[in-house]
């Protein structure tokens, strides 16, 4: 950060202006599939507009995701000997090894951020099954920066978005966060860390993947953003803003709004908070203003209150966001501000007839989420988490859960503008101080999203049943009201619904996870309470087949298995759909993820639950749920695919699933089915098969409504590149999936393919590959992928600037694909700029006052404490009588230096003074008053005693008056 202040404000409001307020939703693709399905790629049609910019909540905060230096491994310091090194070793500041400010990181990799180290690691049988079969370990992260020194007196804030797993964060030295998290953020008050200028600050991560909280592939490092924010000494606290629009009784809206204030200025200060909403249109639909008084050091709230006649309503159907802009007054300046889209809706469960949106039932058609994409691990870029989002409202999807743990805030930024709603998940169980703060974290941080509509303090606890789990239910759940009673609050539980004593009894809303035989009697049991699914199905598909094969690790596609404790997609669906009392259901899961393979384990690396595979490609559960889930598009589909050489004549079982009446099905021009439409559980019939057409027409009041169709597919003669846009944001942070898919002479998509592809990309990056295939283990980093069941992905990011992605993709005697993607020059979003740069020779001791000239060779005894001051170069010895003092410090040069040599650099000596490198005079100053001294220092590794003899000439401060450095040749 380099960059003042202003220019920062400018940066982001640039960004502001890019986004320009809160955008619409944008347009489903997949609602453009063509009608009739033959050969076409299983996928949506590219669309040829940007998403719409995720809003910019707070304009003081800048991206730290570039620059980051990356090691695996662990970096051990060298062990303490001597006394002097093991006082110094515990002093603030001083933190050794990769942690210290001046630990050589030259030769660390340079990574950007979003950033999965285990997404790199090769599939191994010894590494942890239920973490995919990876190895995890330690790795550590460094990054520089500078603070501009019109930043002194300001509140600087550091935010990790989350770490997997354990971190350890230094900032120049000192230990500041302890985090022992992999899904809470990591908030870091910079300010009394923090150096100004020249010198760099250093901030260190130590993390330790090893530790895990889950039992799915959680991914290891800085997966999520990092923020540099710079506020005002008075400033808004992060998350302190919450717009609580609630209903009155007389049908009128109001939201109060509640600002949490903090301040480091040195005294108590009055301040203004102004509020403004504004609609959609950006058009001021309400303001209000509140005096608030801030103690130094303290925190204050401001609390006021919008009345709002007749808000349009935020809803699945038409996520209509307005903004909540907070800004901060002092003295007439405003001197902070937030931006925080909000939503008018009203949420309510009842016991017999489900959920509620804005007084309308809504059935929730939901999917349990974890964060893992192919080729990405958990490192999903904001952009692919969108498109994952699109590809579930597509099949009709409203709810998702963030299963089993917070999610990243910008999936819920996606969920408000989607109109998805979202059952928000903790993922510790403890009542416990730390485990508490990060439950408050939670509910603070995600509050203001109109999409989250229930909080869940667990997922499947053997303690649910227990009095001491009643009890730590209790208290979570008391806590999340008191920062929002808005929301009811549920618990995912797997048994104890009957126990005499349940924690059911302390939660507003029974989650059951599966045990779905057990709605009825707890509904009858339990009438006064509302319930929902909080997990169901867990069957098992492999994308494109449709034959199981135990021995292969492949289930078939037919929604004919699943997990003994679970059901298949139809019938789980049905006793949902079936029970106006149960609010709705959450799939396990929208997508497959990493790790956890089930119903089987090595060679298999991924699970086989996912209504969509790792790639986001769908399986025929995507169909099924289409039929029964979405109401206003005619929907029909046809599983299996249509090209089975060899089974000529065989008996074929044939699947229709359809939202319409009635449908009839034909083979090759011939009707082989008709049926009333089972929307539910679908329509099959058993045909001999022959190759050629097999096609499902889809009617309403005897009238055609949608129709698709299947056909026999020729030998694959091309590749095939599809996007799902057509353009992308040169700003190296869009990120899109891409499909290859080889086609036959006819241009028709093979379903069968299962070769090898390989790619080159000018203009953009190629940040992971995959095919949706759970058996695999082809690296999911590179430039090569074959495709499996017909299909394999890349995901691209592009370059910075206006211009052109040409993406080639080539396989053995297949004409290659080109794809050209217009990649548009758009105002990247602003990032912290590193500091590259020169040592600081920042810790010196120093004598006491002598008479005469002492030797270079004058040292402090090991356990002398205080007869050497311990000063930082920049502190100047005060005036004093005339006399000699030694300054001393060890450093070790850098690779660069200690390969090339390098210059040792004072900016500002006081006094007469000679310079000693290992006991050698390399320089001299005799002129007393304040000036620099420079000298070369010689090549050569290892460590280097630094002495400087001063002269003072007792009118004058003297000694390091400035800052010390070591410069590269
Ligand atoms: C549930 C659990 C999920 C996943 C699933 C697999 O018990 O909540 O995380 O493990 O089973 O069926």
């Amino acid at each position: 950060m380099t960059v003042a202040r202003r220019e920062l404000l400018l940066l982001g409001s640039a960004v502001v202006g890019l986004v320009g307020g809160i955008a619409p939703m944008p347009v489903f693709a997949a609602r453009r599939r063509p009608a009739d399905g033959a050969g076409a790629l299983p996928m949506p049609e590219p669309v040829d507009t940007l998403p719409a910019a995720l809003p910019v909540q707070d304009p003081a905060r800048v991206l730290m995701d570039r620059g980051w230096m990356f090691y695996e491994g662990d970096v051990e310091p060298a062990p303490l000997e001597t006394h002097d090194a093991t006082y110094a070793s515990v002093k603030a500041g001083n933190a050794r090894g990769a942690a210290a400010v001046d630990f050589d990181d030259s030769d660390w990799q340079s990574v950007d951020l979003p950033h999965d180290w285990a997404s790199f690691q090769p599939f191994e049988k010894t590494a942890n099954v239920a973490q995919g079969y990876r190895a995890r370990g330690i790795g550590w992260y460094r990054r520089t920066f500078r603070l501009d020194p019109a930043l002194r007196g300001r509140r600087i804030e550091l935010e990790f978005g989350g770490v997997a797993t354990n971190a350890t964060v230094w900032v120049n030295g000192s230990v500041v966060s302890h985090n022992f998290s992999g899904y809470s953020a990591i908030r870091i008050d910079l300010t009394p860390f923090a150096r100004f200028g020249d010198e760099a600050n250093v901030v260190a991560v130590r993390v330790d993947a090893n530790a895990m909280e889950g039992w799915w592939y959680e991914g290891a490092g800085l997966y999520r953003h990092v923020w540099l924010g710079d506020y005002a000494p008075v400033s808004i606290a992060t998350d302190g803003v919450h717009g609580d629009p609630r209903r009155r009784a007389d049908g009128g809206w109001h939201v109060p709004v509640t600002t949490t204030l903090t301040s480091i200025a040195p005294t108590e200060t009055p301040i203004t908070v102004e509020a403004r909403l504004l609609d959609p249109q950006g058009r001021v639909v309400a303001t209000g203003q509140a005096q608030a008084s801030v103690p130094s050091l303290d925190e204050g709230t401001a609390t006021l209150d919008l009345p709002v006649s007749d808000p349009t309503l935020w809803s699945i159907e038409r996520p209509t966001l307005y903004t909540l802009h907070v800004r901060l007054l002092r003295d007439g300046q405003m001197v902070d501000e937030r931006r925080v889209p909000i939503g008018f809706r009203t949420i309510r469960f009842d016991a017999d007839k489900g959920f509620f949106l804005n007084e309308k039932p809504v059935k929730l058609k939901g999917v349990c989420l974890h964060q893992d994409h192919a080729g990405v691990g958990t490192a999903i870029p904001d952009a692919l988490i969108g498109w994952r989002l699109e590809r579930l409202k597509a099949m009709g999807c409203n709810a998702v859960r963030s299963s089993h743990n917070a999610p990243t805030p910008e999936l819920l930024d996606w969920c408000d503008r989607l109109g998805l709603v979202v059952m928000d998940e903790n993922r510790q169980f403890n009542p416990a101080p730390e485990f508490r703060a990060q439950l408050e974290w939670l509910v603070r941080r995600d509050r203001n999203h109109p999409s989250v509509i229930l909080w869940s303090v667990f997922n499947e606890e053997p303690m649910q049943g227990t009095p001491s789990g009643v009890e730590m239910v209790k208290r979570m759940a008391h806590w999340v009201r008191a920062l929002d009673d808005s929301r009811p609050v549920t618990a995912a539980m797997n048994g104890a619904f009957f126990n005499p004593i349940n924690v059911a009894q302390v939660v507003d809303v029974t989650g059951f996870n599966y045990y779905q035989g057990d709605y009825d009697r707890y509904h009858q049991l339990n009438p006064t309470k509302p319930m929902t699914s909080s997990e169901d199905t867990s069957a098992f598909m492999t994308r494109g087949a449709f034959e199981s094969d135990p021995a292969r690790h492949i289930a078939s596609s037919y929604d004919d298995e699943a997990a003994s404790w679970g059901a298949t997609h139809r019938i789980a669906w049905k006793k949902i759909a079936d029970r106006p009392y149960v609010a709705g259901g959450f799939v396990w899961t929208g997508f497959d993820y990493h790790g956890e393979p089930t119903p089987y384990e090595w060679p298999t690396i991924a699970s086989f639950f996912g209504i969509m595979d790792l790639c986001g490609f769908p399986k025929t559960a995507f169909d099924i749920h289409r039929a029964a889930w979405v109401d206003d598009l005619p929907v029909v589909a046809i599983a299996p695919h249509w090209t089975w050489p060899g089974r000529e004549g065989k008996p074929t079982k044939v699947m229709v699933l359809s939202n319409a009446e009635r449908v009839v099905l034909r083979l090759n021009g011939k009707t082989v089915g008709e049926a009333a439409v089972d929307r539910l559980m679908g329509n099959e019939w058993t045909v001999p098969y022959a190759p050629g057409r097999i096609e499902a027409i889809a009617y309403r009041d005897g009238r055609e409504v949608a129709r698709t169709a299947h056909e026999t597919t020729g030998a694959p003669v091309a590749l095939r590149l599809t996007p799902a846009r057509t353009v992308m944001a040169g700003d190296t942070e869009d990120a899109q999936a891409i499909t290859i898919d080889a086609v036959d002479a006819k241009g028709r998509h093979i379903p069968t393919a299962n070769l090898m592809s390989r790619f080159t990309i000018d203009g953009g990056a190629i940040i992971g590959v995959g095919n949706g295939d759970p058996n695999s283990h082809e690296p999911e980093k590179g430039n090569q992928r074959s495709l499996f069941n017909g299909l394999a992905q890349m995901i691209v990011r592009p370059d910075t600037g206006r211009g052109r992605i040409v993406i080639r993709a080539t396989a053995d005697g297949l004409k290659p694909a080109t794809l050209r993607l217009d990649r548009l020059g758009v105002v990247p979003r602003a990032q912290v700029p590193v500091a590259a740069g020169d040592m600081d020779l920042r810790d010196w001791r120093r004598s006491e006052r002598q008479d005469t000239r002492p030797s270079p060779d004058f040292a402090p005894a090991s356990n002398d404490n205080n007869g050497w001051a311990f000063v930082r170069a920049g502190t100047p010895t005060p005036a004093e009588a005339a006399g000699y003092r030694v300054y001393r410090t060890v450093m070790t040069p850098r690779h660069a230096v200690a390969a090339r040599g390098g210059e040792i650099r004072f900016a500002s000596v006081g006094g007469m003074a000679s310079l000693w490198v290992d006991g050698k005079m390399v320089a001299e100053k005799r002129d007393p008053q304040p000036g620099p001294l420079v000298a070369p220092l010689a090549p050569g590794a290892g460590k280097r005693t630094i002495v400087l003899i001063v002269a003072g000439l007792g009118n004058i401060e003297s000694g390091l008056l400035g800052r010390v450095s070591v410069r590269d040749r």
